[in-house]
């Protein structure tokens, strides 16, 4: 027995697997090259990564510099392979990142947080596969009757993300207190993806995120119809992923009761890990913010608590006390650290059991 394929656009890889982007440099070229090696797609995820560069004066040249950076050292790591962009509707600039990202050579531009109701525009005559990040069947239809209504064009794939993913989430707070069981999710976008096949003769591949953490739950997911999956919580605790070591060491220690669902301060609800620093913003306690970038379209820097940016970065950098760190719902289940080929072969005999 081996997976199936995943085949997105002109893409195909022996693993059905993306790894989920994840923001402000915890998923960089080391990640992403090793999972695309590994036989999966690897995602670089855009949100701040231009804090990656010493001493930042100016963000948005710091962003398309080190973007291009990590694309092109990946894509030099991976020869042939697939490397995936992430790049949040949200962030500033978002049309000036997806093309510099095209740029550099990325075979994938993924969004999500907001629609990408532009995005075949930005990538016109390119030869990129376009997938959005959507959390219902209803924000896919508006995304198909938008890029079929105005640009005869269809997603290559959907990414659909349920309730149980980490970071920032596409559902209301009241919607996360008795969250959607994301297979179910899958059934109804899957009726809606057949409905398009025989509109317009192309069967979108869908991808499932969020809480996806086991081989038997891919199994799940593929049995039912879906194309592959995407898993970001999974891959921070590997020796390749771009954290800090105490970062991936947070994780392992991690138990269910220290996962918590934050308001962050641009608004979205989010997933992180319960830590000193959350315990302070919660009493009410706000860190001044000195912004001078605003890299979220959200976030008004007079009004905010504090820097989501500067917090996250923290953590990624190793404090993990005094930073953000961001995680899926299945944080509890990691139990070591590990490289990205024992994942994957981890996931393959459970995929099989
Ligand atoms: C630390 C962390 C950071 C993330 N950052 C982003 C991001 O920048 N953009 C995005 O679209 N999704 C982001 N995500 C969501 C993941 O890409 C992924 O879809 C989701 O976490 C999958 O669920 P899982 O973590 O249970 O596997 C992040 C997730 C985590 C855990």
């Amino acid at each position: 027995m081996s997976w199936p394929s995943l085949v997105i656009g002109e893409i195909e890889v022996e693993t059905p697997i993306i790894q989920g982007g994840m923001g402000v440099g915890i998923s960089l070229s080391g990640l992403a090259s090793a999972v695309s090696l590994a036989g999966g797609i690897g995602v670089i995820a855009a949100a701040a990564i231009g804090l990656e560069a010493q001493d930042v004066v100016d963000l948005e040249r710091a962003d398309e510099e080190i973007l291009t950076k990590e694309i092109k050292k990946a894509k030099e790591a991976v020869g042939d392979r697939p490397i995936g962009v992430n790049i949040m509707v949200a962030v500033t600039k978002y049309e000036e990142k997806v093309k510099v990202a095209i740029e550099a050579g990325a075979d994938l531009i993924i969004s999500g947080a907001g629609l990408p109701m532009t995005l075949p525009e930005i990538a016109e005559g390119k030869n990129v596969c376009l997938v959005p990040i959507v959390s219902s069947a209803r924000a896919a239809e508006v995304i198909l009757k938008r890029w079929w209504g105005k640009y005869r064009r269809l997603p290559d794939a959907f990414i659909l993300e349920g309730p149980l993913a980490g970071g920032h989430l596409g559902f209301k707070e009241d919607e996360l207190e008795n969250p959607p069981d994301v297979f179910k999710l899958l059934e109804e976008l899957l009726h809606v993806t057949e409905k398009w096949r025989i509109k317009a003769g192309y069967k979108i591949p869908v991808v499932v995120a969020g809480g996806i953490y086991r081989g038997w739950e891919i199994k799940k997911a593929l049995d039912m119809g879906a194309a592959g999956v995407q898993m970001a919580t999974r891959f921070v605790a590997t020796q390749e992923c771009d954290a800090a070591r105490s970062f991936k060491e947070f994780y392992v220690k991690a138990e269910k009761e220290d996962v918590i669902i934050i308001k962050s301060p641009v608004g979205m609800p989010a997933r992180a890990l319960r830590n000193k620093f959350i315990e302070k913003m919660s009493r009410g306690e706000t860190v001044p913010v000195r912004c001078p970038y605003n890299c979220l379209k959200p976030c008004n820097p007079q009004k905010v608590p504090y820097c989501i940016a500067e917090a996250l970065i923290k953590a990624k950098r190793g404090d993990i006390e005094n930073g953000l760190v961001f995680c899926g719902e299945k944080v509890y289940e990691v139990d070591g650290i590990y490289t990205v080929p024992q994942v994957f072969d981890q996931l393959f005999q459970e995929y099989t059991s």
